[in-house]
């Protein structure tokens, strides 16, 4: 079995090696490609460069062959954008041509080749897709209905941790009540439903569910099978995982969350509007036959990961620059003393009145982008971009971190300096209004959630620090900032121990 096995392998190697040269070979003549290091049959770059593509890595490599390059990762095409122009081109002048996405063997795994919205290539169903989520979760008419929820959860927050005689004294990991409260946020919008605690077992199993698919799918460990085919067999037991992950997912959203609403809602009058949390919207969309019960499961799927995980990164990233800035902090609680008074509960329309907080916010996803790299764009037929050909179906990574911490572009970068945006940069937007700055992306496929995003980060973040005086445990100066890069995510390595001292009002 295993010779049969290797004699199959060296066989699709030789035949493979063959096909690359011939095609590389008519390749060159044809296509005028970025630069990039010299690939080498069936491998490209991968002995080069190999599995940790990280914005660091690529912005090093960016260094060495230019605003555009590209990287011929086995059998896959990639190319990496690291310019405010090419960005520009990418997302907007050729925002149709660039706005497909790629999904490697682990995505095709978690999306169902693409039957969600944050995956799919750009067309009809992605289209069908962002129309039917827009009015349940995209408008501001959602953030009215739901800012009390987001307010009620914080002010929870704020009394368990001032109840939690630890917070104060040795500190406690702020990040685990943070979550809760995250997950509540936006069950609320999706279901109508909160966790009562941390130990809920229903939030214990989701959690950990959700936990292992963002590991499971931004781990750079599978890069080596997903590139060069070949190797593939090695992934069995990768894959397998993967896929009992994701059966597990959405059964778990079927059996305690889709199948719960149903039965509310047919023994409630449903003609309510004002009553209707978002999958009421989603399953009027699948009655009228516009998407399937897959669809659906997907969609809950998308706003588990693209929602939850990337704001309470950028929540916890906030805190973690706070308490190594105390002087930004204690700024920050001054301009909510001074504006709101002492002790007057910052609300989200308040958040509008708080430049500082706005700045301190930007800063941070300025520093620490939750999506460095943005979610992997892709042209589905060839293209040109910054003069070069790029072949059709290459990923495209725009590097809007390196764009936002470039020293070319920005004064000081590597400082957390929230004043910048009132200096320097006094009109750079989060919203994308300059391609240098570009966390939540630009253009047909940028961040829909931007409008949830920006105010739960003002409430939850303004609520701690009128709150409490966040600082590092007894015996450390500052917490520890080392970054953990994914695929295309970036979030903080160690979930720190903050001490938070509650302040007199
Ligand atoms: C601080 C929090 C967040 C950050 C930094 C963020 C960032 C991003 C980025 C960079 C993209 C990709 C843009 C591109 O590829 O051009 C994206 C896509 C997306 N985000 Fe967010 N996001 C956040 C919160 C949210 C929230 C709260 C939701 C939903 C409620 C959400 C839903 C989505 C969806 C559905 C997409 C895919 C859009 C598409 O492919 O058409 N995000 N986000």
């Amino acid at each position: 079995m295993d010779l049969l096995f290797l004699e199959k392998a060296l066989v699709s190697l030789f035949i493979t090696i063959i096909l690359a040269i011939l095609i590389s070979k008519l390749r060159s003549k044809r296509f005028k490609l970025p630069p990039g290091p010299l690939p080498v049959p069936v491998f490209g770059n991968w002995l080069q460069v190999g599995d940790d593509l990280n914005h660091r890595n690529l912005t090093d490599l960016a260094k060495k062959f230019g605003d555009i390059f590209l990287l011929r990762m086995g059998q896959r095409n990639l190319v990496v954008v690291s310019s405010p122009e090419l960005a520009k081109e990418v997302l907007h002048t050729q925002g149709v041509e660039f706005g497909s996405r790629t999904r490697n063997v682990v995505f095709d795994i978690f999306t169902g080749k693409g039957q969600d919205m944050v995956f799919t290539v750009y067309g009809e169903h992605w289209r069908k897709m962002r129309r039917i989520m827009t009015v349940p979760f995209f408008t501001n008419k959602v953030v009215q209905q739901y800012r009390y929820g987001w307010e009620d959860e914080v002010a929870r927050v704020v009394d368990d941790v001032r109840k939690n005689p630890q917070a104060a004294k040795n500190g406690i990991v702020l990040r685990r009540r943070l979550q809760l409260m995250m997950y509540n946020n936006m069950y609320r919008i999706m279901f109508d439903r909160r966790f009562e605690s941390e130990d809920d077992p229903l939030f214990v199993k989701l959690k950990a569910l959700n936990g292992e698919r963002s590991r499971l799918a931004q781990s750079f460990d599978y890069n080596y099978g997903d590139f060069i085919p070949i190797l593939r067999p090695f992934l069995r037991g990768y894959l397998k995982l993967c896929k009992e992950v994701k059966e597990m997912r959405l059964q778990l959203f079927k059996d305690y969350f889709l199948e719960e609403r149903k039965k509310l809602a047919s023994t409630t009058r449903s003609d309510n509007n004002a009553l209707k949390c978002a999958i009421d919207h989603i399953l009027d969309a699948q009655h009228k036959g516009e998407i399937n019960e897959d669809n659906v499961l997907y969609i809950v799927e998308n706003i588990n990961v693209a929602a939850i995980e990337t704001t309470l990164w950028s929540i916890e990233w906030g805190i973690a620059e706070l308490v190594n800035h105390p002087e930004i902090q204690k700024k920050l609680r001054n301009e909510m003393d001074t504006v709101l008074g002492p002790g007057v509960p910052v609300t989200e329309p308040d958040t509008y009145k708080l430049p500082y907080l706005q700045a301190v916010i930007k800063e941070t996803l300025r520093l620490r982008m939750a999506i460095p790299l943005l979610v992997p764009h892709m042209n589905l037929h060839d293209a040109k971009l910054g003069g070069y050909d790029i072949p059709a179906e290459s990923k495209i990574l725009v590097n809007a971190w390196w764009l936002a911490n470039n020293p070319a572009q920005w004064k000081n970068p590597e400082e957390f300096r929230p004043e910048r945006f009132f200096e320097e940069e006094s009109k750079v937007e989060a919203n994308g209004n300059d391609f240098r700055y570009l966390p939540f992306g630009v253009g047909r496929r940028s961040c829909p959630g931007i409008i949830l995003a920006l105010p739960i980060l003002g409430i939850t973040l303004g609520r701690l620090v009128q709150n409490f005086e966040l600082l590092p445990p007894p015996g450390q100066s500052k917490i520890d900032t080392s970054e953990k890069g994914g695929q295309f995510s970036l979030h903080i390595l160690k979930h720190s121990t903050i001490v938070a001292k509650p302040r007199v009002c």
